[in-house]
C-alpha cells in the first residue's frame, strides 16, 4: 500500500479506528501497511536495523524494565505494560541516542569536542555521555530553562564542559549552538534528527520485543517531540515485528508531527504549548519525518488535563512521578483505548522521562482528576438557595465551591465528581430540570487556570457592610459539606464562600457571614480561625 493510502488521524481525538469491529489491530493488516511501506519507500531501512542492532548504548544506559500496570490495565480494559525509561541514570531515554552518537565519533572529532542544544533531557544525556568519554561539550540551553534541569546538566558535566544559558527559547539557543559549531569546529549532537540518535532510541523497541516474548503485544505508544524516539522504535518494529502497531502521541497544542504527516511535508508551527516542555518543538526533523511517514501507524493528540491524568495513573501503579512529556504515551494509550473502544489488547506505553519540576506538582494534581466536572451556574440570591442547589448534586462529591455576592442572581463556580460520563450528563439534566442552567467549564482553559481563583474581591458595599470573614476546618468525609450548609441558619446571608477539597483530613471553608450567628455552628463544627480584619476573635 502506498504511503498516501495510510489513513492519518487528525487533531483532537486523532486516532484511526482499526478496521475490525472489536477495534483490534489485525496482524496481517499491519504487515501489509507498515512493513511494505517501510521496506519499499525506505531504501536504507536495512541500515537502520543494523544501526539499532549495533548501537553501543549499554556502556551507560540500562535495559529498563517492562512492567505490567494492573490498575491502568483495569481502567482501560486492556493489558498495559510500561517501558520504564525513568529508570535511566538521567531519568529519561535521551541518554541512549546521545551516547550512541557521541561514542561513534572519530578520535579526531572527539578531540574537537561536541556541541548540543536542548531545554532538558537531551542536554543531560549529552553532558553525562561526554563526561563518561572524557570529551569537552558545550551545551546551549534557553535562559528560561528551569534551574532544576540546568543544575542537573551542570552536575553531570565534566570540567572541560560548559553550560551556556542563552536566548528566550529553544530556537535562539539552537542558533547559538550552530554559531559555536561554525566558530569552533565542534560536532553537533542533534537531539533527534540524526540516524545514530534515532538508532539509539530504537534500542527501546529491541528490548520491548525481547522482554515481551510471552505476550502478544498489539501496539506501542511513544511520545513525539522532534520524532527521534518514535522513529527509532517504529523503524525497528516495522522491520522485525510489523504486527505491532506504532502510535505517536503529541500534546494537542504542540502537534508538529501530526500536522506534518497530514500535510505530507514538514510543517513549522507558529508556536507551541509548553506544558509538555520536553516534547515541545516547532518543527520535527526531516529525517524523523521521513521515517515516521513509513513506520508510524497513527498519531494521538491529548490535552493538558489528559496528560495530568496520565501522570496520576502512572503514579498509582508505579509510585513514580513522570514529567509531562514522559507521560504523553500513557495519556495517548488511554485516550486511544477509551475512544476506539479497544478491549482485551496488549499495549506498551513508553514512560519516557521523569525529570519533573517539583513546582509543577500542584498544577498537575489539580488537573489530574478527570472525574471532576467544573461548572458555573446562577442561582437565586436568597437565603437557602445554596442548599437547594447543592441537594441536586448530592451525594456526588463536591470538590470546589466558590461564590462572591454581587447579584442577583448569585453566580457560582463549582466542581463535582460524577460517577461516570453518563452520570455527569444525568446531573446536568437534573439541574436544568430544576431551573438551574449550569455551564460546563471542562474545556475552558481560562476558567480552569484563572477564573476559579478570581472569585472574591470587592463586592457592592451595600451588600457587604457588616461582613465578617471566617475560616473553618472540618473533617473531610462524605456529606460534610451538605451538613455544614444545612447548619447555616436560614436568616444567614453568605457573602463569600470558598471551599476546595484538599484530600487531607480537614477541609478549609472561608465565608464571611453578615450576621454573627455562625457562633452557633462553632460548637458543633469545631474551631474557627478568624481571618485578617475579623471582629469576632473573642468567639474562639
Ligand atoms: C521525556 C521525553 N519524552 C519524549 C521526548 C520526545 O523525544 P523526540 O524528540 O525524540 O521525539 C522528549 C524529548 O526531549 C523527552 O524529553
Amino acid at each position: 500500500m502506498a504511503s498516501d493510502q495510510v489513513a492519518r488521524c487528525t487533531i483532537g481525538i486523532a486516532c484511526r479506528k482499526f478496521s475490525s469491529a472489536s477495534g483490534s489491530p489485525n496482524p496481517e493488516d499491519g504487515a501489509q501497511v507498515s512493513q511494505n511501506n517501510f521496506m519499499n519507500n525506505f531504501p536504507d531501512a536495512f541500515e537502520y536495523i543494523t544501526r539499532v542492532l549495533n548501537a553501543k548504548v549499554y556502556d551507560v544506559a540500562r535495559r529498563t524494565d517492562l512492567v505490567y500496570a494492573p490498575k491502568l490495565s483495569a481502567k482501560i480494559k486492556n493489558r498495559v505494560f510500561l517501558k520504564r525509561e525513568d529508570q535511566q541514570v538521567c531519568f529519561s531515554f535521551k541518554l541512549r541516542g546521545a551516547y550512541n552518537k557521541i561514542v561513534a565519533l572519530s578520535d579526531e572529532e572527539k578531540q574537537r569536542g561536541i556541541c548540543a542544544c536542548s531545554a532538558g533531557n537531551h542536554a543531560q544525556g549529552v553532558a553525562y555521555s561526554a563526561a563518561q568519554l572524557g570529551i569537552s561539550a558545550k551545551i546551549f540551553m534557553p535562559q528560561t530553562t528551569p534551574s532544576i534541569k540546568v543544575d542537573a546538566v551542570r552536575g553531570y558535566a565534566n570540567e572541560q564542559s560548559e553550560v551556556i544559558l542563552i536566548g528566550d527559547n529553544y530556537n535562539m539557543a539552537y542558533s547559538a549552538a550552530m554559531a559555536c559549531v561554525e566558530a569552533e569546529g565542534r560536532v553537533l549532537v542533534h537531539p533527534f534528527n540524526d540516524p545514530l540518535v534515532i538508532a539509539g532510541q530504537g534500542t527501546i523497541a529491541q528490548e520491548i520485543i525481547a522482554q515481551s516474548t510471552s505476550e502478544n503485544v498489539d501496539a506501542v505508544f511513544a511520545c513525539v517531540g522532534g520524532g527521534g524516539l518514535v522513529a527509532g522504535i517504529g523503524a525497528y518494529m516495522k522491520a522485525i515485528k510489523p504486527s505491532i502497531k506504532v502510535f505517536g502521541v503529541e500534546a494537542s497544542d504542540s502537534d508538529a508531527m501530526t500536522q506534518s504527516l497530514k500535510a505530507g511535508k514538514v510543517v513549522e508551527l507558529p508556536s507551541v504549548g509548553l506544558f509538555a516542555d520536553g516534547a515541545a518543538v516547532l518543527k520535527v526533523g526531516d529525517e524523523t519525518f521521513r521515517l515516521c511517514q513509513n513506520v508510524v501507524d497513527d498519531m494521538v493528540n491529548v490535552s493538558t488535563d489528559e496528560i495530568c491524568a496520565a501522570i496520576k495513573d502512572t503514579f498509582i501503579d508505579t509510585r513514580v512521578v513522570l514529567e509531562p512529556a514522559g507521560a504523553l504515551a500513557v495519556s495517548g494509550m488511554t485516550k486511544y483505548a477509551l475512544t476506539t473502544g479497544a478491549v482485551g489488547q496488549t499495549f506498551v506505553a513508553v514512560a519516557s522521562g521523569a525529570n519533573m519540576d517539583f513546582d509543577r506538582l500542584r498544577f498537575v494534581s489539580e488537573r489530574a482528576d478527570t472525574s471532576e466536572t467544573m461548572i458555573s451556574v446562577q442561582i437565586p440570591e436568597r437565603p437557602g438557595s445554596f442548599i437547594d442547589f447543592y441537594r441536586e448534586i448530592y451525594p456526588r462529591n463536591v470538590t470546589e465551591f466558590s461564590y462572591r455576592i454581587g447579584g442577583p442572581p448569585a453566580s457560582i463556580f463549582m466542581s463535582f465528581q460524577a460517577k461516570s460520563p453518563e452520570d455527569k450528563v444525568e446531573v446536568m439534566k437534573q439541574l436544568a430540570s430544576r431551573g438551574f442552567f449550569p455551564k460546563d467549564l471542562g474545556n475552558n482553559e481560562l476558567a480552569k487556570t484563572h477564573g476559579r481563583h478570581l472569585v472574591g474581591g470587592r463586592a457592592p458595599s451595600k451588600q457587604t457592610q457588616d461582613e465578617v470573614l471566617f475560616r473553618f476546618e472540618f473533617p473531610e468525609k462524605p456529606g460534610s459539606l451538605l451538613k455544614f450548609l444545612e447548619h447555616l441558619p436560614s436568616a444567614f446571608n453568605v457573602s463569600l464562600f470558598h471551599y476546595r477539597t484538599q484530600d487531607m483530613k480537614r477541609t478549609p471553608v472561608i465565608r464571611p457571614p453578615r450576621c454573627p450567628a455562625s457562633i452557633l455552628m462553632l460548637e458543633s463544627w469545631g474551631r474557627c480561625w478568624p481571618c485578617a480584619g475579623c471582629t469576632a476573635s473573642s468567639w474562639n
